[in-house]
């Protein structure tokens, strides 16, 4: 009996550690929108971007193009290395977007949001530079707006 109840401690404090871990180890919950963070356009090419309805055409390339580069480390509905891309669209600016994936690395040195976000990733690797050109980084914003 009291061999038992040994082993049984033991056994949830094996659990407890490794519960512990795995909260340290995975990645931040998903940052909270911030109705200001919409008026932050970024820094890069794209000073403005009228939005009119979704072309489809257009968000058809942009889903294929999301799944070659950035579905290795993004999931729309899931965490994946990085967050989850479900309404990023409604958080963030159209033109943010696009200038994250066309100028990423300065962006990750200087926009105060990206540098919260990357703090708050530190456990996996940073979002690459893109690099994207203007006219595959307008076809992936436009898939992101159809994943509400
Ligand atoms: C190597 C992994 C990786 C790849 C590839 C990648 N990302 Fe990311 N992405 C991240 C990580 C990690 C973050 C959060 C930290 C950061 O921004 O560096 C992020 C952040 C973002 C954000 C901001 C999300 C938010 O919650 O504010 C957007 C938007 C985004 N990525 C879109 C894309 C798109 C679109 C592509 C493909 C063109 C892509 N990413 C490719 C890892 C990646």
């Amino acid at each position: 009996m009291k061999v038992n109840s040994i082993i049984l401690s033991a056994f949830f404090i094996v659990i407890l550690i490794f519960c512990g871990f795995e909260t340290m180890n995975s990645p931040i919950i998903q940052q909270k929108p911030d109705p200001n963070q919409l008026k932050d356009k970024g820094i890069g090419p794209i000073k403005a971007l009228k939005l009119t309805a979704v072309d489809q055409k257009l968000a058809d390339k942009g889903s294929d193009l999301f799944d070659s580069k950035c579905a290795p480390c993004h999931h729309i509905k899931d965490v994946n290395l990085g967050p989850a891309l479900k309404g990023v669209t409604k958080n963030l600016a159209p033109e943010f977007i696009m200038n994250y994936l066309m100028n990423t690395s300065e962006m990750q040195k200087k926009n105060p949001y990206v540098q919260k976000l990357i703090g708050n990733w530190k456990t996996v690797p940073m979002m690459k530079d893109q690099k994207l050109k203007e006219k595959d980084a307008r076809a992936v914003l436009e898939f992101l707006r159809t994943q509400q």
